[in-house]
């Protein structure tokens, strides 16, 4: 039988080239993003086996209208959450509006997500949000973004504990991939990998028994340990890493 995989934020970046992967590997795919021309473009790429359910992860009643008619279709193997807003900028400098959409979207998303899911999975089935090594800690013009994604990896080290023995509840923590995200960046991204790459990583981790899926490993362990050194040490060392 093949897995029945719901992604969301499947049109762009490093969840498309999930989506293209796991239908390569016989994956029957429902794909979600706001754009249904996009979707609509992804499907008829990747064969009709696959269906595409438009959504806003910022406005609840649409996530739990793709719900109701995904619980139609059966229960699921997997549930990958993705989608994310990302405005780079100095804390002064950002939008309160857009900041609020990035909150809202990132953080209230994926906890609108990690409610209505669940129900939806088989027993034992995969739930994983993504977070980011940006929050990890602080990062230079992260700002309300790294913020939101320190949200979501809290919500999953909860609800890892809280679902434990029904669902599987996993942590995705990518360092930088080149996606449309990332084009805003005007500093240099160590490490960067492409999207194909990321998901290859997410595919290899989400097969594992490890709760967190986090990579490229050779910069994703730099933030870790980063991340447990005293301020004074940490501070000046990031500001040096992303100039
Ligand atoms: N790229 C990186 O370096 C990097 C690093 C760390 C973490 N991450 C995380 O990895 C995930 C994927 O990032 P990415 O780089 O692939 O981003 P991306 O290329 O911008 O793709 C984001 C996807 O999410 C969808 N989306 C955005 N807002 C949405 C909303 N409100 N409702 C539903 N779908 C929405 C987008 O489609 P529509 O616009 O059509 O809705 C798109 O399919 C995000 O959670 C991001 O924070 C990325």
């Amino acid at each position: 039988m093949p897995e029945v995989i719901w992604i969301i934020g499947a049109t762009e970046g490093i969840g498309e080239a999930l989506a293209r992967a796991w239908a390569s590997q016989g994956a029957r795919l429902i794909l979600s993003a706001r754009s249904s021309e996009k979707l609509d473009r992804l499907i008829a790429e990747l064969g009709s086996q696959h269906i595409a359910i438009p959504l806003d992860v910022g406005k609840r009643s649409t996530i739990a209208a793709a719900a109701d008619q995904i619980s139609r279709i059966g229960p699921l193997d997997r549930i990958i959450h993705l989608a994310a807003l990302y405005d780079p900028g100095k804390v002064a400098e950002i939008d309160p509006d857009k900041a609020a959409e990035i909150v809202n979207v990132n953080l209230t998303g994926s906890f609108h997500i990690a409610q209505i899911a669940p129900p939806l999975l088989k027993k034992g089935g995969q739930l994983a949000l993504c977070g980011s090594v940006a929050g990890y800690i602080g990062l230079p013009q992260g700002q309300i973004y790294s913020a939101s994604k320190a949200g979501v990896i809290n919500l999953a080290q909860t609800l890892r504990s809280e679902l434990a023995g029904t669902i599987d509840v996993r942590l995705i923590s990518p360092g930088f991939v080149e996606t449309r995200l990332t084009q805003r960046n005007d500093f240099t991204m160590p490490a960067i990998i492409t999207p194909q790459k990321a998901a290859d990583a997410i595919i290899k981790g989400l097969k594992s028994r490890l709760f967190e899926v986090h990579f490229p490993r050779r910069f994703t362990y730099i933030l870790k340990v980063i991340s447990v050194l005293p301020y004074w040490a940490s501070l000046p060392l990031l500001r040096r890493l992303t100039r």
